[in-house]
Parts: C-alpha cells; sequence; structure tokens
C-alpha cells in the first residue's frame, strides 16, 4: 500500500506533464484526488490495515493527497499564467504602424459654387428670399405670363402634382411671392432647387438656380447689363468676354441671355460651345409689366430686371465637368478632388 502510494506521486507527475489546459487539469485531479477518486480509493481499503499501522498509513495517505494537490495548483497557475500571457501578446499593439486617418467631410461642389453666388450677391446689396419648391400652377407659370399653351407646361417637362400643382420649373415664382408681400425697393435672389422632366448628360430632373430680381423706380436694361457683367467678371475671373443676346421670356421685356467666352477653349471653338467661342450662362430681362400687373405694381412708376441661372451649368464649366450626373451619384472620389 505504502508503494501504491509513493507510485500515486510519480504518477500523478508523469500525467500532468501531458496537460495543457484547464479541462483536462481538472479531470486529471478528480481522477487522483476527487471524490471517487484513487486516493478516496485507497482510503476505502484502510479498513484492511492492521490497526497499528493505521495511524501511520492516515498520515502517508494525507500526505500523498496534499502533495497531488499542490502539484496540481502549481500546474494550474502555470497554465494560467501562460494564457495571460498569450493574451498580452495577442494584443498588443504595434505602434510603429502608420495611424488611421480620419478623412474629414467637405462642401459639394454645387453647394460650394452656390454659396459663393449667394456671396457675392449679398455683397452688392441683394437679400436671400425662399419659396416652396411644391408650387402653384398660378406661381410657377399664370402670374409670371406663361400661357396656358406654353411648352414648359407640357407634362413632358413639368412634374405635376395634381392639375393645378407643381414642382416648380425654376426659381421665378419666387419673384411673385416676394412682390405680392413687399412693396419696391425690392433686391432679392432666390436659391434654391429646381425640377424638370429630362436626363442626359446636361440635365437632371432635379437641379439647382439662382434667380435675381431688382424692382426700383427707373431701373434700366443698362442696371442690368452693369451688375450681370460685374458678377461674371467675379466668378470666372477678369478680362472674360461677356454678350448679351436678344432672346425671349415670357415674364421679361426685353430678354437677353447672356453668353460667356468659353473658358474651356478660351474662344477658340471646341466641343463644349459647339464651335462658337461662346457659352450661355444665364437667362435675363426686364419684368414684363403683365408681371407686374399680376403683383399689383404700377408699371409706370416702377421698372426692374430679373435674372436666372443654374448652378450646375456654372460649376460644371467652372471645374471643366462634362457630366452633370457625377454631382448626384456621390461617388467620394469625384467628390475628394473639390476639397
Ligand atoms: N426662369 C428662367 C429659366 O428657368 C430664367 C430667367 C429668370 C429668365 C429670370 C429671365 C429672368 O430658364
Amino acid at each position: 500500500m505504502q508503494e501504491k502510494l509513493e507510485d500515486l506521486k510519480n504518477q500523478a507527475q508523469t500525467e500532468l506533464k501531458q496537460v495543457s489546459n484547464e479541462v483536462s487539469l481538472q479531470n486529471l485531479k478528480a481522477k487522483f484526488v476527487g471524490r471517487k477518486g484513487v486516493i478516496t480509493e485507497i482510503t476505502k481499503s484502510m479498513k484492511d490495515v492492521s490497526s497499528e499501522d493505521r495511524p501511520k498509513m492516515g498520515m502517508l495517505i494525507n500526505e500523498v493527497k496534499t502533495y497531488i494537490e499542490a502539484l496540481f495548483d502549481e500546474k494550474l497557475n502555470q497554465i494560467k499564467e501562460e494564457k495571460k500571457k498569450r493574451a498580452i501578446a495577442e494584443e498588443k499593439i504595434d505602434v510603429t504602424l502608420p495611424g488611421r486617418n480620419v478623412s474629414l467631410g467637405a462642401r459639394h461642389p454645387v453647394s460650394q459654387v452656390m454659396e459663393e453666388i449667394v456671396t457675392i450677391f449679398e455683397r452688392m446689396g441683394f437679400e436671400v428670399a425662399e419659396g416652396p419648391e411644391v408650387e402653384t400652377d398660378y406661381y410657377n407659370f399664370e402670374a409670371l405670363n406663361i400661357p396656358k399653351d406654353h411648352p414648359a407646361r407640357d407634362m413632358q417637362d413639368t412634374f405635376y402634382i395634381s392639375d393645378d400643382v407643381v414642382l416648380r420649373t425654376h426659381t421665378s415664382p419666387v419673384q411673385i411671392r416676394v412682390m405680392e408681400k413687399e412693396e419696391p425697393p425690392i433686391k432679392i435672389i432666390a436659391p434654391g432647387r429646381v425640377y424638370r422632366c429630362d436626363s442626359d448628360v446636361s440635365h437632371t430632373p432635379m437641379f439647382h438656380q439662382i434667380e435675381g430680381l431688382l424692382v426700383d423706380k427707373n431701373v434700366t436694361f443698362g442696371d442690368l447689363k452693369g451688375v450681370l457683367t460685374e458678377f461674371l467678371r467675379l466668378v470666372f475671373g477678369e478680362g472674360l468676354g461677356v454678350r448679351f443676346r436678344p432672346s425671349f421670356f415670357p415674364f421679361t421685356e426685353p430678354s437677353a441671355e447672356v453668353d460667356i467666352e468659353c473658358v474651356i477653349c478660351g474662344g477658340q471653338g471646341c466641343r463644349v460651345c459647339k464651335d462658337s467661342g461662346w457659352l450661355e450662362i444665364l437667362g435675363c430681362g426686364m419684368v414684363d409689366p403683365e408681371v407686374f400687373k399680376s403683383v399689383n405694381y404700377d408699371p409706370e412708376v416702377y421698372s426692374g430686371f430679373a435674372f436666372g441661372m443654374g448652378i450646375e451649368r456654372i460649376t460644371m464649366l467652372k471645374f471643366g465637368i462634362n457630366d452633370i450626373r457625377l454631382f448626384f451619384e456621390n461617388d467620394v472620389r469625384f467628390l475628394r478632388q473639390f476639397v
């Protein structure tokens, strides 16, 4: 029995060497010193030991048990320690790695140009006005002297919400809304979204315009030319050719379209300016007396000018972008170029 006990110590030691995790360690420990383990088995056979040997045997059993338990405890600590070391090694931060950049957002190119244009007109004394994007037929067409059979009223060009309600096709209805509420002098710009049923390289169903309206006594076409020429000089730079070309809008008379010298080819003629050397940049004119009548202004007393321009078009020309749809795809590789 004594030998068996001494053997047990060695056996425990040998078997412990095979163990590498906590679970198998606990299982092995149970085999030796657990309630149903070998030591318990040996204790049971104490009844066969003579009474004079019994105390000695008892002491030996206890000693072996304590020894084995200590072995296991030691191994357990060792396993835990290794586990901790491994965890630390795995979680180690390599401080020599390059850092991850937090990339900052930036304003959309259309917003940038919109803001630039608004700022230029604000410095000239214009105030910002706004109107609804869902607009009535009256404000979008009727009050602006656009007759019922005008092509702009066609279902092909205009998004109708109902017979009488549309998505505004231009920012001009803001002219009417402002004049209805206020008396001259009026000097406003109206930036915002407009909608047209159209989609190709130079048209999107939603785009942005800025409207301008100035009404006072003795306003002339010369004032209009002065304001717009100065504006174009500030946006596109000094020395740029600007021309006013007769045109037609139902709400202005006379009307003009303003062209700038082609910024792509410098007026030599290219694909963008269709070999003309000029780029159409905005529409304008003197407020039509019919429009004044619809807001109860006396056309004999007051005169004014109005203008409207597309922001996407100006942004495209300023940055040399050849497809308007790029603005709305929101591909960051495109957008990052304008930071
Ligand atoms: N509303 C016109 C358009 O969308 C532009 C314009 C505005 C023309 C004001 C003249 C005066 O094309």
